[in-house]
């Protein structure tokens, strides 16, 4: 796992909340205050404590740093950013049966054009496991010398 670099002002122009067109009719967009709590507990309960405590703190920021993915009433994805580190994107997360479909990268559109927009000039994927699905999506590139980098000596309770 490495840390990666993604240059905002070279992705293309657009509204930070991406339609995401299709039978299915999936929506992603930045969630009002009423969602907050059921979004952190279902980050919890299908990706972990730690992404569930990155959900909180992006949901705390003001404006709000994360988006959801929408499919009917149910909640499918997220993504945000200033949650580990500011300048930081991640975690993003995808259920297991929408996988494979765009809805991941239609999330990670969304929040690096809302951190471009909101004066960013890059963007760091931190620990990235996927590396091929940032480079694809955003033409992210590996920083040297990264691991564990920003999360040296973190702690991490009992795993
Ligand atoms: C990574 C993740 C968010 C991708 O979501 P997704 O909805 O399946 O992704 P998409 O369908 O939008 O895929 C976009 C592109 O990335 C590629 N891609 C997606 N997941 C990938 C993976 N795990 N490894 C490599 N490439 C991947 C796709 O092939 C696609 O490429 P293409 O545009 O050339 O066809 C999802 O697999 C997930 O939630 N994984 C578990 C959590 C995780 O690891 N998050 C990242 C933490 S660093």
């Amino acid at each position: 796992m490495t840390d990666m670099l993604i240059k905002l002002y070279d992705l293309p122009d657009g509204p930070a909340e991406q339609h995401v067109t299709g039978p299915a009719a999936r929506l992603v967009r930045k969630p009002i205050g009423p969602e907050h709590d059921a979004i952190v507990a279902w980050v919890q309960q299908i990706f972990g404590a730690r992404w569930a405590s990155e959900a909180r703190v992006a949901l705390t920021n003001r404006p709000v740093s994360l988006f959801i993915a929408m499919q009917g009433a149910e909640l499918i994805g997220f993504a945000c950013y200033d949650a580990t580190a500011r300048g930081c994107v991640g975690p993003i997360g995808v259920q297991d049966a929408a996988r494979g479909s765009g809805i991941g990268a239609a999330l990670l559109r969304a929040t690096l054009a809302d951190m471009r927009a909101s004066g960013y000039g890059y963007a760091i994927a931190g620990a990235v496991g996927p590396k091929d699905f940032f480079s694809r999506v955003a033409g992210a590139t590996d920083i040297a010398d990264s691991t564990p980098g920003l999360y040296a000596g973190m702690f991490r309770g009992q795993d």
